[in-house]
């Protein structure tokens, strides 16, 4: 019998996971079935309790439920539970384990994609939510050499900076502080989801400061390319989008599955299709 799989969130509709693990599954001759279950909050641990009494194999878990799964699951990965939030669960012979694919599946995205390797980096982040919390453990485990928060609220840039499990050189800014510094980073990084369609023309950081070769990171993939991508390829950055981290996050998840590491470059041509665009 085929092992079932699925992505729990609200909305859930519009999401691409059903499509990118269901063509990994065929492809590699799993017998897996992915679906996506709209669950709203009032519902959330009623859902979970499912996955035990139907014998679900496993889930990825979306917004906005992230941080109020950890108290229904059995165990928690250490790195899931330093970041705070939970985005893959699997079911091991009914005990529901969490963890987060999410920062690790950003940095391996960008050191593959980008050739590079984030040990010694100076890094900035843009935005201090959900994501970027994620991101900068992530990054501080990648051993960046320090990892600077900005945020339209500095405070909650503080914040994520205090709170944070990992100790790494932080410094927390304003936009415009930012803006004025941008030249001392060799990755910038967007967490924020300002550019995010049908917001196209926003964009959450000037880029006048930024140095020729800097690494532009945008966490968003619809549109594919940012009006702040474009802005960043102008002034020579190297530049990625967020498909990648799209598409490693649910790599590793479909690893804790089943063990095998599927074919990125495939996920990412049938995601980039699903989007209905050429890569930039
Ligand atoms: P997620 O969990 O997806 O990261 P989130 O927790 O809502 O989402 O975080 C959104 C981030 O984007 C925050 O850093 C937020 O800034 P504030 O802390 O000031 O709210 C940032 N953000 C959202 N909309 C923004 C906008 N229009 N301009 C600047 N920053 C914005």
């Amino acid at each position: 019998m085929a092992n079932i799989y699925g992505v729990l969130g609200c909305p859930v509709h519009h999401s691409l996971s059903p499509v990118m693990h269901n063509d990994a599954f065929r492809e590699l001759g799993i017998a897996g079935h992915y679906y996506a279950f709209h669950v709203e909050k009032e519902h959330l641990r009623d859902a979970i309790k499912g996955l035990k009494a139907l014998g679900i194999a496993g889930v990825n878990v979306t917004i906005p439920h992230k941080t109020a799964v950890i108290p229904l699951l059995d165990e928690i990965d250490n790195m899931a539970r330093q970041i705070g939030a939970v985005n893959t669960i699997v079911n091991e012979n009914g005990r529901l384990i969490g963890y987060n694919t999410d920062g690790p599946g950003f940095v391996r995205a960008l050191c593959e994609e980008t050739k590079t390797d984030i040990k010694g980096k100076r890094v900035l982040l843009v935005g201090a939510g959900g994501a970027a919390r994620g991101i900068y453990f992530a990054l501080a485990s990648a051993q960046a050499s320090r990892i600077d928060v900005c945020n339209r609220t500095k405070s909650n840039a503080e914040q994520l900076i205090e709170q944070s499990a990992v100790s790494i050189a932080s410094a927390a800014y304003s936009l415009q502080e930012a803006e004025e510094r941008l030249a001392e980073y060799e990755i910038v990084i967007n967490t924020t989801s300002v550019g995010l369609y049908p917001n196209v023309d926003a964009t959450p950081l000037s880029l006048e400061n930024l140095r020729v070769n800097t690494i532009v990171s945008d966490i968003i993939y619809n549109p594919l390319e940012t009006k702040w991508l474009r802005e960043a390829k102008e002034k020579g950055a190297v530049v990625q989008n967020g498909v990648g981290m799209f598409v490693y996050q649910g790599a590793l998840a479909f690893e804790k599955w089943t063990g095998i590491f599927p074919n990125v470059e495939r996920m990412r041509r049938i995601v980039i299709q699903q989007l209905g665009g050429k890569e930039c």
